[in-house]
């Protein structure tokens, strides 16, 4: 049977066998599919030997960066984004990686959620991994303008100067803006510690704009609370980017795509 993985640390709580075990029985393939916590000082020889048999991994928090490390080829966007979420056992036994997140994001919103982005003012909150992994293909949607506010704002602006041959993109402080945006993505870990990040609530356009939080729970999350509170248009967590990601990564190995829609509601049915 081929095995497949998702390290990372901790990894006890992932969904990311459940999901991989739903699109198994729905596209008919045979594999099996763990979680697997590696040591937080030896990802590397983890990772090797697990592909000793293995054919493919995801990678989570908080080796995404080890994961670009190791790996022998790039995909473009992997590159571009400077972290691994894929890892696939070639033919010839090199590694390739690859960045599902940012595609994930896209589809969930664009394709799940109907809300095109293209045109669109767009702010991301936030200057780690996960948005490095979702700049690209944000960018790739051709909106007017796309501002990456971090709490760290020197992070925000190397961010900003990494992508800027991609589109309008620039950086800001949180409470450096009052002007009310399209679309809002919240991309910090500050709903782990049920916080939000200190933005005006003149961000938000009531009715119009449209606010994505990628941490998701059984509850809403402060940040989805506090946007609903405030009247957006629309309000999106992100199990369905989990699902999007996932299902991106296993038509990679697979050569398969599985129908997203059905697991999303299974997860939702579960998290409830
Ligand atoms: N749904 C999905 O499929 C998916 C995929 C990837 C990630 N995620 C989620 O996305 C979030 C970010 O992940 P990541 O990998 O980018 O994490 P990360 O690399 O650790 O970055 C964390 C970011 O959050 C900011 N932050 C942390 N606490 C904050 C607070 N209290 N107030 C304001 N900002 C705060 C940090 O700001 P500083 O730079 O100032 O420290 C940094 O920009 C996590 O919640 C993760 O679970 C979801």
């Amino acid at each position: 049977m081929d095995r497949y993985v998702v390290f990372g640390n901790p990894i006890g709580h992932s969904k990311s066998p459940l999901i991989h075990r739903l699109f198994a029985e729905q596209t008919g393939q045979q594999l099996v599919y763990e979680t697997q916590l590696a040591p937080l000082d030896d990802f590397d020889g983890c990772a090797r030997a697990f592909f000793q048999q293995g054919r493919g991994a995801n990678v989570t928090v908080p080796f995404k960066e080890d994961a670009f490390r190791l790996c022998d080829e790039l995909t473009p966007r992997a590159q571009r984004a400077g972290a691994v979420n894929t890892l696939s056992k070639q033919a010839d036994g090199r590694l390739l990686g690859d960045n599902t997140d940012g595609a994930g994001l896209v589809r969930d919103l664009t394709v799940n959620a109907g809300v095109s982005l293209s045109g669109k003012r767009i702010l991301l909150l936030g200057a780690g991994g996960a948005v490095r992994g979702v700049l690209e293909p944000i960018l790739k949607e051709n909106p007017a303008s796309l501002v990456i506010a971090n709490r760290t704002v020197e992070k925000a602006e190397a961010l900003a100067h990494l992508f800027a041959d991609l589109g309008p993109v620039s950086a800001s402080g949180f409470g450096w803006l009052q002007e009310s945006v399209d679309v809002i993505i919240n991309a910090t870990s500050a709903s782990l510690a049920g916080e939000l990040p200190p933005i005006a609530s003149s961000l938000i356009q009531p009715g119009h704009t449209v606010c994505y939080d990628m941490m998701y729970g059984k509850e809403p999350t402060p940040f989805c609370r506090w946007a609903s509170e405030q009247g957006a248009a629309l309000v999106i967590d992100g199990l369905g980017m989990l699902t999007e990601q996932a299902a991106e990564a296993f038509a990679l190995w697979r050569g398969v795509r599985p129908d997203t829609a059905p697991v999303l509601a299974e997860l939702r049915r579960q998290l409830a």
